[in-house]
């Protein structure tokens, strides 16, 4: 399996509206032959993305809804008509009580929707590791938005983050993110065990986000 690059668009003035399609675009023509690309576009604009490019797309999110009398929810059965079949939970930007995490994993494995769960601390890996999903995302929270990256600031936890998880859930694979910029950042990522990376303003507020994607993942 190709190591996951996963980008995350969040809200940024230079990746919302009309401008996600534009960026997701760009993201689409770079040459992919080491690693598997997706993007998480903020939620008004994955619709159109899922559905105007070959990139696989990720929910920013996803709620513990089924279809019915929820206002304002994002139910997985909607996401999966409109063709997106993954989804990023518990970002730290976006956090879920643990009690309604487990279920949306599960609800998420029911629906054959691929989980990232993101996590803040090896304690909170530990807790979510127990629920199975596909990838553990460790973000610590100070790094998020920076330039000094996890991979540089915090490689032994990376290490910790990954035992811990494949401790207790095997087959669930590791993501870093935080502070991620460069093709060191990815290279130390992996050395240290993980299974790709979470980026967000390294590529959304990039001069020319595929020069740059193309220098990273050369
Ligand atoms: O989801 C990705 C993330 O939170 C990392 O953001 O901007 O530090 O790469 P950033």
């Amino acid at each position: 399996m190709k190591p996951l690059i996963l980008i995350n668009f969040k809200t940024y003035k230079e990746s919302y509206g009309n401008k996600a399609l534009e960026l997701a675009k760009k993201i689409a023509k770079v040459k992919k032959n080491k690693y598997q690309i997706a993007v998480a576009p903020s939620l008004l604009t994955i619709k159109e993305i899922a559905q105007k490019t070959n990139l696989t797309v990720f929910s920013q999110h996803t709620d513990l809804a089924d279809l019915g009398a929820h206002t304002g929810r994002i139910p997985a059965d909607e996401l999966k008509a409109i063709g997106v079949k993954s989804t990023i939970l518990n970002h730290s930007e976006r956090k879920i009580p643990l009690k309604f995490l487990k279920e949306i994993v599960e609800l998420c494995k029911n629906k054959k929707i691929v989980t990232v769960v993101c996590a803040s601390t090896i304690s909170e890996i530990k807790k979510i590791a127990v629920f199975h999903p596909n990838y553990i995302a460790y973000e610590p929270k100070e790094f998020i938005g920076g330039n000094i990256s996890v991979t540089e600031a915090k490689p032994e936890i990376i290490v910790r983050a990954v035992e811990a998880v494949k401790y207790i859930s095997p087959k669930t694979k590791v993501l870093c993110g935080a502070g991620i910029h460069s093709k060191e950042d990815l290279g130390h990522a992996l050395l240290l065990g993980t299974e790709g990376v979470l980026i967000g303003h390294a590529v959304s507020k990039a001069k020319d986000p595929k020069k740059f994607l193309e220098e990273m993942l050369i």
